[in-house]
């Protein structure tokens, strides 16, 4: 049996959430591989909306088994408020879920490092959401960090104090106020929290399912144009995003891999700082962000908004072999008389149909202009329902990246789902 993957193609907010809870019940197992509580993830049903952060979205459902994989960090404080939270809806989440003994744990001095060298950078800020991300990876690569089975260790709390004054004497170098024992008295209550769940040795534990025959959905965070080697450095997260990242995130081999569901908006957002080309601050921009209710699911900041880039969307799909494409928020172009997606790039008044090595130097893109459907699609459910003009779009796509457009999310929920034959 294979590990099927499921993948963000943009900046992130593609609706990850949204299609791995749909796609759910095929599967046995749910697998987060990379990223932490940067991520939010939505899902709607019966009316009710929910977002997660750490826990992969197959939670909800019955009879799934749902992994952190060791790729992920992990904060013990928002792991642990978003078990409570789910626990009050009545989901049995200790059950559910296994966490793997490799993912690093995000300590409450990454999130003052982040928080401080963000402050640092000035105009230059990449807009972390400021959760320790990077100074956690940091410390993982550069084979510092506290690892989720680490807490077993009785000396966890002497290597615990041992990498706090190596963050406490680093931050020095910034003029940064900071407090740290609240969170730090919080952190570790959590910590004692987190040893109540099953940890696990995740690639084992994965491989063993899949040699069962058991079917694996890998859900990813951010997108990848956000990968922290092919995204649009230096404004991407720290983790790979890309498929790649299933592997090494998980334990599992490249030969593994089965489908590749990549992920992408109608249009395109982004939250944070970095060169968007398609990005259209005006009216139009600002139309798609209230109608699309594009305001981040983790910080609440509003989404820059902008048209579909097809030449970004045809890299997305080149490295990471997307073998199904799924496009989510179609409905948000419903009231638009045309729409518009980049076919390529203008750079110095060269015309190119890559995505340059300097994507931070200015670009200009060149549009098609497509006929919009304008009138509503979100309750449609069927394929041969939907209007010619939307149709033609997708073909487009498709055409342009060779790869067929398997499911059209017409809205928010669970239901407003239309899977093509
Ligand atoms: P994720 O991080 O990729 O899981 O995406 P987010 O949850 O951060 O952002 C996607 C947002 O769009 C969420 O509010 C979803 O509920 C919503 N959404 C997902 N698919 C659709 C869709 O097809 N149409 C509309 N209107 N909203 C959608
Ligand atoms: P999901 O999984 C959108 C962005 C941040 C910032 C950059 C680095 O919900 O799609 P970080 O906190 O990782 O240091 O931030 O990446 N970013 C996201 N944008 N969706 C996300 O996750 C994101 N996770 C990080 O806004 O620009
Ligand atoms: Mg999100």
């Amino acid at each position: 049996m294979k590990v099927n993957v499921v993948l963000g193609l943009q900046w992130g907010d593609e609706g990850k959430g949204k299609i791995v809870d749909v796609l759910t019940p095929a599967y046995s197992v749910i697998a987060r591989f990379q990223g932490g509580p940067n991520a939010g993830h939505s899902l709607e049903f019966d009316n009710k909306k929910f977002v997660l952060h750490t826990i992969p979205s197959g939670i909800f459902r019955d009879k799934v088994t749902n992994i952190i994989g060791s790729g992920v960090v992990i904060d013990p404080v928002i792991f642990v408020e978003e078990v409570n939270g789910l626990k009050q809806l009545g989901i049995p989440v200790a059950q559910r879920l296994l966490i793997a003994k490799r993912a690093h744990l995000i300590l409450p001095t990454h999130r003052i490092i982040d928080a401080a060298s963000e402050a640092a950078k000035g105009n230059t800020k990449i807009g972390s959401t400021l959760k320790g991300i990077g100074p956690t990876y940091m410390d993982k690569t550069g084979r510092n960090g506290l690892r989720v089975g680490d807490i077993l260790s009785p000396a966890f709390l002497d290597r615990y104090e041992a990498l706090k004054q190596k963050h406490l004497a680093w931050l020095k170098q910034f003029d940064y106020t900071y407090t740290i024992d609240d969170y730090e008295q919080q952190w570790l209550a959590c910590i004692d929290v987190l040893r109540t769940f099953t940890l696990i040795e995740s690639e084992l534990v994965v491989n063993k399912y899949l040699s069962e025959s058991q079917k694996v959905l890998a859900e990813g965070a951010q997108g990848s144009l956000l990968d922290v080697d092919f995204g649009s450095y230096p404004y991407v997260t720290s983790s790979n995003t890309i498929c790649a990242g299933a592997c090494t995130g998980l334990g599992v081999a490249p030969s593994r891999i089965g489908e590749v569901y990549g992920i992408f908006k109608a249009y395109c957002t982004r939250v944070g700082g970095g060169p968007f080309p398609t990005e259209l601050d005006n009216e139009t921009g600002e139309r798609i962000r209230q109608t699309g209710c594009e305001f981040g699911a983790t910080t609440g900041r509003p989404r820059r908004t902008g048209w579909l880039d097809v030449v970004a969307l045809k890299y997305a799909t080149l490295i990471s072999g997307v073998t199904q494409l799924i496009m989510t928020k179609a409905d948000v172009l419903d009231g638009f008389e045309s729409i518009q997606a980049a076919v390529a790039y203008k750079i110095r008044g060269q015309e190119t149909q890559q995505l340059p090595f300097e994507i931070n130097e200015p670009i200009e893109p060149v549009y098609k202009t497509f006929k919009g459907w304008n009138r509503p699609i979100t309750n449609i459910r069927k394929e041969e329902e939907l209007p010619f003009e939307l149709m033609n779009y997708v073909r487009f796509i498709e055409k342009e990246t060779g790869v067929s457009v398997r499911i059209i999310s017409v809205g928010p929920d669970r239901e407003q789902t239309i899977v093509r034959s």
